[in-house]
């Protein structure tokens, strides 16, 4: 079959490969067919040995969804031909996060979607809504589960005011489901071209973070000094200490960037005296997946598809991905 492999490293290798052995799957494993391969700021993270893999050569790719085409003899509730994404972290189920079920991520710390064939624990499995082309489908298992964890997290509900960080995959997710949640967007971004788009979705305040730095002071002026119920934190280094103080008394800094670093600054004493609930996030269970595929599906939320690239272009979409000026997903097609 016809595979992609990552040596990670400063700079990465991603070299395409057409004759990758097949993989087999085991008796509580599925073998799918993938048609798109969403990308992620993860999978950057991978290939620059921020996360994950950095010993071997494997395949990339967190985001895919395809077809079934053979199930292990011990799997129930699916079947060759059911059309599925996968959940990366692929034993966590539900309920809590564990030890023992956050060893295995695909594209991180096992094979992922860039090939033509991925084997998948059926535990890893939730199917693609009817009407959804495989190429929304793929952009739907990592930024969509922590999109809707972070709506889930921050309580939002009619009257809420959230507070979203540039226009990439979470934010892009976020903002339609706050929106369907009957909240009140207020988004930030480098670029007023992608305010204008984010506003047609739906977004009510829109800050260039460019011409305006201070955005956490256009946030709380665009609030009556009331600040934002939900801040999705998805930058980290260069935003947090503004996010702290853009959030509102008792309101939640939901955090999973770390864009350009991991190591900030905790301004203590406004978290306590705001009574902050700053609440870490790794992705989402199975069970968040299917939670935000739902609501996506019955809020009739599209989503926002920047690019697509073919197969023997994932090099070019990684560069694209990093260059940073995509608007929502980047996802390659791998029919
Ligand atoms: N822990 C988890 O559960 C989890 C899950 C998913 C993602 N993440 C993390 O969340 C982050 C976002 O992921 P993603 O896949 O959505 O990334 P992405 O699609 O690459 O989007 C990143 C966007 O961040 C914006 N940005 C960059 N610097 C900024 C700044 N200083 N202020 C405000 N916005 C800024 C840019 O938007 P503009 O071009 O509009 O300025 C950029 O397009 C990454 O760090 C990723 O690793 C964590």
């Amino acid at each position: 079959m016809k595979a992609y492999r990552l040596k990670a490293g400063k700079p990465y290798e991603l070299t395409l490969t057409d004759n990758a052995l097949e993989p087999v799957p085991e008796s509580d494993e599925v073998l799918i067919r993938i048609r798109a391969a969403g990308l992620n700021y993860l999978d950057l993270m991978v290939a620059n040995a921020r996360f994950g893999n950095v010993d071997a050569s494997f395949v990339p790719g967190a985001d895919g969804a395809g077809e079934i085409v053979e199930v292990g003899s011990r799997v129930k509730g699916w079947k060759a031909g059911d059309r599925v994404i996968a959940g990366m972290i692929v034993d966590w189920a539900a309920g809590p996060l564990t030890v023992a079920n956050g060893e295995r991520l695909r594209g991180v710390t096992m094979p992922g979607s860039l090939a033509e064939y991925a084997v998948v624990p059926a535990t890893a499995l939730v199917a693609i809504p009817a009407a959804m082309p495989f190429v929304q489908a793929a952009s739907l298992p990592v930024a969509a589960t922590t999109a809707w964890n972070a709506i889930v997290a921050g309580n939002v509900r009619p009257g809420s005011t959230v507070a979203l960080l540039g226009t990439g995959g979470v934010s892009l997710f976020a903002l339609p489901l706050a929106k369907a949640a009957g909240a009140r967007v207020i988004i930030a971004s480098s670029s007023d071209e992608k305010l204008a788009r984010a506003r047609k979705l739906g977004a009510d305040v829109t800050i260039n973070y460019r011409t305006t730095p201070a955005w956490d002071v256009a946030l709380l002026e665009a609030t009556e000094g009331r600040g934002a119920d939900l801040v999705v934190e998805t930058v980290g280094v260069a935003t947090f200490e503004r996010s702290v103080n853009a959030a509102a008394i008792g309101g939640t800094i939901f955090v999973v960037g770390l864009i350009g670093g991991e190591e900030t600054k905790m301004p203590l004493l406004k978290v306590m005296v705001k009574t902050l609930r700053i609440v870490g996030n790794q992705t989402g269970s199975t069970a968040n997946l299917a939670d935000a595929v739902k609501a996506i599906a019955q809020s009739r939320i599209e989503p926002v598809i920047d690019r697509v690239f073919p197969f023997d272009a994932a090099q070019d979409a990684y560069a694209y991905l990093e260059s940073g000026g995509h608007f929502g997903k980047v996802v390659i097609d791998v029919t």
